[in-house]
């Protein structure tokens, strides 16, 4: 593995994507850092981290992505591969929240940003970001955050657990370059937090209602099955739960 390990840094994410602007980085690199000041988290949002506790890491993959219709595939492989990494531990109801937290017991343990770019010949680079935490155990201001050590009550190898999450990676890659998207959403699909069971959503204009998700289609959108029987779709910016 070409690892790069920093004490602290603003952004994994930028930091790799800055150094892939600036030379030659070899596919699959990973930066990985004890600490991050500006974390980046979903829609603008900001990633927090105890310092030293947790997985805070970013990995460069390129031509992943053929195409960029293609952008949700690489999320399902990626929450797939944190899946698959994370099963040994036997954490109470690991799934994927879509888009794709990762969760467990109904709360937060991990959060991906992946942030795709052309290059000049036109191909696509993607630096995937993850942020899982491990060993931290206090989450005052973060009420629906938990952790592998707070659910299992342990203190966990962050070396190992970056190890089989890397091998995952690579695997779950090699799968979508292989046009295996069938299989992929299949697994994702097996995973996903509370499939066809009613929950509450909240729309842009703070609209409650009810509805059972029915799975996400290729584009990524969620399928909500509504209290008149139809089906809509959502957009990642279009929905809460
Ligand atoms: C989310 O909001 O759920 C996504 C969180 C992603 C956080 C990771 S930590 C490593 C990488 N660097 C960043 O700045 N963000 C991602």
């Amino acid at each position: 593995m070409n690892l790069i390990k920093l004490d602290a840094i603003e952004s994994t994410n930028d930091f790799l994507k800055e150094m892939s602007r600036s030379q030659i980085v070899e596919n699959f690199t990973v930066v990985i850092a004890k600490n991050q000041t500006k974390g980046k988290g979903q829609m603008g949002a900001t990633w927090e981290t105890e310092s030293g506790k947790n997985l805070i890491m970013s990995i460069l993959v390129k031509e992943v992505l053929k195409d960029i219709d293609e952008i949700f595939h690489l999320n399902v492989a990626v929450a797939l591969s944190v899946i698959k990494a994370l099963e040994p531990l036997n954490l109470p109801k690991l799934s994927i929240k879509w888009p794709n937290d990762i969760m467990a017991e109904n709360k937060k343990i991990g959060g991906i940003l992946i942030e795709n770019s052309f290059k000049s010949d036109n191909k696509i680079e993607s630096i995937i970001g993850i942020g899982l935490n491990v060993n931290q155990i206090n989450f005052d201001n973060l009420p629906k955050a938990s952790s592998l050590s707070l659910l299992k009550e342990k203190e966990f190898d962050l070396n190992e657990i970056l190890e089989k999450l890397f091998f995952q990676i690579k695997k779950q890659c090699s799968l979508l370059l292989s046009n295996q998207h069938d299989f992929l959403w299949n697994e994702y699909h097996k995973n996903l937090f509370k499939l066809n069971t009613p929950i509450a959503f909240s729309d842009n204009e703070n609209n409650q209602f009810m509805g059972i998700i029915q799975g996400v289609n290729f584009e990524g959108r969620l399928e909500v099955l509504l209290n008149d029987d139809s089906v809509k779709t959502f957009g990642v910016k279009e929905i809460q739960m």
